[in-house]
Parts: structure tokens; sequence; C-alpha cells
């Protein structure tokens, strides 16, 4: 599902945000991607969606190679991969409904098909009495169940989320959690970077550490990380 192989990336202004990194994910498992800020984190979240390209090394994504990848064929790419981010990026002039049926249309979905998917899908994660509501409406864990529901609208065999629970108190992010934990269990392939240690150890999944741009544990059943990663 993804296969990433001694892949580097250099910022223009000569920071190594990711040295060698190596990593297989298979379809259906819960991976961690956990380091201090600064640890390339987001780097590597980036590149999983094309957003950044690895100045050398391999890296597949569902079958396709991200390195020869021309931009025609990145939309198809993205319509394989629910993206989840710290902050929200809702439309916050337009309904709950209207956002998540946003993120469908783009991708071509058909008005009826919408209907029938959007109500189903916020549903999923506690908002179906609120779909003509605003975000702004919204508590902050509420907003973020919307973001969750538009990463997952269009099927997405992997969300990939930046440290969803970032702006949220522990209450919230432990719902947030919840949802995630029974998005996977229904075999979506979850990756998620995160600093917040209490949601690490809880979880007891795949833990991969990043300090200063190089890979320093890949732990199954993780559970926890060393303090000075
Ligand atoms: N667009 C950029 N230009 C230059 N340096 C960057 C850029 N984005 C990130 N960096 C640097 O790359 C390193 C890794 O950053 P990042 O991937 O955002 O880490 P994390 O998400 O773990 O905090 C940091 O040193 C950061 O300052
Ligand atoms: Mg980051």
């Amino acid at each position: 599902m993804i296969e990433m192989q001694h892949v580097y990336k250099m910022y223009p202004n000569g920071v190594e945000a990711l040295s060698d990194i190596s990593l297989t994910v298979e379809k259906g498992e819960f991976v961690f991607i956990v380091g201090a800020s600064g640890a390339g984190k987001s780097t590597l979240i980036k590149m999983l969606i094309r957003e950044i390209v690895p100045d050398s090394g391999t890296l597949k994504v569902n079958g396709r190679d991200l390195v020869k990848m021309k931009r025609r064929d990145i939309p198809y790419l993205r319509r394989g991969i629910g993206v989840v981010f710290q902050d929200f990026r809702l439309l916050f002039d337009h309904s709950v409904y209207d956002n998540v049926a946003f993120a469908l249309r783009v991708t071509g979905y058909l008005d009826r098909d919408i209907k029938k998917r959007v109500p189903e899908v916020l549903e999923m994660v506690g908002l179906g009495e609120r779909l003509k509501c605003t975000p702004r409406e919204l508590s902050g864990g509420e907003q973020q169940r919307v973001t969750l529901a538009r990463a997952l609208a269009g099927m997405p065999s992997i969300i990939i989320a930046d440290e969803p629970t970032g702006n949220l108190d522990p209450k919230t992010s432990a719902e947030i959690m919840d949802i995630m934990k029974t998005i996977n269990i229904r075999g979506t392939t979850i990756i998620m970077a995160t600093h917040a240690k209490d949601i690490v150890n809880s979880l007891r999944q795949r833990v991969v550490a990043l300090r200063k741009g190089c890979l320093v544990q890949d732990k199954a059943g993780g559970g926890y990380f060393n303090e000075d990663h």
C-alpha cells in the first residue's frame, strides 16, 4: 500500500528534512508517525499525498510511483487518500453537509450518490443531526469530525492525518481517536502524525519515530515511544 525506500528530502534552505527513510505499510495497518516538532513528520505526510517529491529514493502509494508521477495523475492518487489536518481547512460559510458534498463533487461523484453518501458518513462521525449547521456553530471537536467525514466520504483506502488532535482538548481528542479506530477496524489504513504521547500510548499500534529527519524506531504494537524522540 505504501512502499518508501531510501527517501531523502532537503528543503532549498539546506535543511535535510528526511534522511534515508524506508517504510512499508500494508493494507489495514494503523501507523503513528511520532517525533518532536521539526522531526520531519509533516514532510513525510506531504510526500505521501505528493505535495512534496523525494529528492532521491523510491515511493509507491496504492501501486502508483510518486517519483515518476505526472502532475495530471495526482488527482487519481488523491482520490484514494483521505487527508485530515490539524487546522481543519473547512469552508466556514457553508453548511456541514456542503463541506462534505463539495469534496465529493470535485472528485466527480454524481449528485444522486452525494445525497446518499453525505448523511451516511456524517452519521458515522456522530454528526447526523448537524447537517445544516455551519462549522462556526460547532465545537472544535465537532469541526474535526466534519473533516473526518469529508476525508472518508470518497471511501479512500488510506486516511492520512497530520496532528488531527493538535488543537483539541484530551477528551475531544479521545473521541476523535475512537472514530479513527472504528474507521481502521472497518478496513481503512491509517497513517497519523502526532506528538500526543497519551494517544500513542493508549492505542498500542505500530509506532514509527523520527528524529531530525531520521527513522529511529519502528515498533509493531508500539504503545510508547522514547522521550528523547
Ligand atoms: N517549506 C519548508 N522550507 C524549509 N524548511 C522547511 C520547510 N518545511 C519544513 N521545513 C523544515 O524541515 C524540518 C522538518 O519539518 P516538518 O516536516 O514540518 O517537521 P514536523 O512536522 O515533525 O514538525 C524542520 O527543520 C523544518 O523547519
Ligand atoms: Mg508537522
